[in-house]
């Protein structure tokens, strides 16, 4: 084989799917557990924490912002849908580009998605953080120092509970799969609950003099804003990495992301709106806990504030248990693969990949501990915006290379809502951070050396072609 049509290689489809039927997780979960660990995955840190920092740059607008966003990750999952309805395996993205567009692409593809799904376990636990402070002081009236809850470079040494809630996580998936999706469905109530309480409390004292001038910035603003707040779009996914836990996958995948994302964006759009009209773009920007102080500013007592902080705190809680469920699930793929180590793909007793778990969990731990929320929050941005542009790009090429695949679901008016998916990637990926293009460069360059010294010689694609 040619060193250019190696790289190209495709899995093909129905090698992915066959595998994934012999696989050795338990096929456990249904349309609402997966719709639960979906919305579990998506709505935390970004709502609670990065709606508050994107306020101010953009004005009232970032309900905009949060519009033009949820319609990067609408095209983005319809080509999910329709590419989970015909590759329904465990591994998301990295599994569906290696059936359309060949092995260095799904590598890279795999090594965007631990930005995605590892990296951003370590942001969402530092937003967690700042909930937690809020709640402790509404309490017992005592917040944990800056030294050891933020990161340095933020006034602190070490951020300790950050790194405590991703290791609570490990331990949880340890324990299997089941407890996990009963953890998720019922956090994942709550955490709506939450937010349609901050929603009630906060339209009692809207005024809507906090929405003049609406974009103070403008354009700019608006798409700044809108690449900030894509972070708390991310997760919609992560039912496609459970496909090989799923019952009923070809049906229920599809239905689980779009629905998933629908339920997020609505919510969204009213909270933002809520919130700016209650207090103001500015005044939001101002805490670590936004959103339970702006609940205290407009009823001037406590209890909201706390009520809304211990929402928080189990709601994020249950993104880093979801979030790190995806991770340890697309290491296993890429694992079967060849192309990391088969260590990562091994089960125990409980059908749960220890090692994996594990080696992920101190990883994440180590990240949350010392890396900024918004240096975290950008990075996991850029590698699912490569990635989503990636599978828009995946979904337009099956169509032509495998047009009689049997699809359970079919993305509407192709080319375009791909085409337009891969546009609205590209242009929040311009209103992200120089730093944050640099970090991803160096990402990428370290992905291609792993995968030149190890995952080109040992894919298991290699065995049937040499
Ligand atoms: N969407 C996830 C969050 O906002 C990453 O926490």
């Amino acid at each position: 084989m040619s060193f250019a049509r190696s790289l190209l290689r495709v899995k093909p489809a129905e090698q992915l799917s066959s595998e994934g039927s012999h696989s050795e997780l338990n096929r456990t979960l249904g349309l609402v557990p997966l719709v639960a660990l979906s919305v579990g995955a998506t709505l935390g840190t970004g709502i609670f924490v990065v709606l508050a920092e994107a306020a101010p740059a953009a004005g009232p607008a970032v309900v905009v912002s949060f519009v033009l966003a949820g319609l990067a990750a609408l095209c983005s999952a319809l080509s999910y849908a329709e590419l989970a309805g015909s590759v329904p395996v465990s591994g998301s993205a990295y599994s569906y580009t290696y059936a359309t567009l060949g092995e260095i692409i799904a590598w890279i593809c795999g090594w965007c998605l631990l930005l995605e799904y590892g990296v951003s376990v370590a942001a969402v636990a530092v937003g967690w953080g700042g909930y937690l402070n809020e709640f402790l002081q509404g309490t017992i009236g005592v917040t944990i120092p800056d030294a050891l809850a933020a990161p340095p470079g933020e006034g602190g040494v070490v951020n300790v509970p950050a790194a405590i809630v991703v290791l609570l996580a490990t331990a949880v998936l340890l324990l299997g799969v089941r407890e996990s999706a009963w953890a998720t469905t019922v956090t994942t109530v709550l955490k709506i609950a939450v937010l349609v309480f901050f929603v009630a409390v906060a339209f009692t004292a809207f005024n809507s003099g906090n929405l003049t001038p609406f974009a103070p910035a403008g354009v700019a603003g608006i798409s700044v804003g809108a690449s900030a707040v894509f972070f708390s779009f991310i997760g919609f996914d992560a039912a496609s990495t459970a496909g090989e836990e799923a019952r009923n996958p070809k049906r229920d995948l599809p239905r689980a992301i779009i629905l998933s994302l629908v339920i997020v964006t609505a919510i969204y759009v009213l909270v933002a709106f809520a919130a700016v009209g209650a207090v103001g773009a500015g005044a939001l920007g101002e805490s670590d806990a936004s959103l339970a102080t702006a609940l205290r500013m407009v009823t001037g007592q406590g209890w909201p504030a706390v009520v809304l902080a211990l929402g928080a705190v189990i709601a994020i809680a249950s993104v880093v248990l979801t979030v790190l469920y995806g991770q340890t699930r697309i290491l296993v793929s890429m694992s079967r693969d060849g192309l990391v180590p088969p260590v990562l793909a091994r089960v125990n007793r409980r059908a749960v990949p220890a090692r994996n778990t594990l080696l992920v969990g101190v990883l994440v731990a180590v990240l949350a501990a010392v890396v900024p929320l918004n240096q975290l929050a950008e990075a996991t941005s850029i590698g699912t915006l490569v990635a989503f542009g990636l599978v828009n790009i995946g979904v337009v090429v099956l169509r032509r290379t495998r047009p009689e695949l049997p699809r359970s679901f079919r993305t509407p008016l192709m080319p375009f809502v791909p085409l337009l998916g891969l546009a609205l990637c590209a242009y929040l990926i311009t209103g992200l951070d120089a730093v944050t293009w640099l970090t991803f460069a160096i990402w990428t360059l370290l992905g291609l050396a792993v995968y030149f010294g190890y995952g080109r010689r040992k894919s298991r694609l290699n065995a049937p072609a040499e």
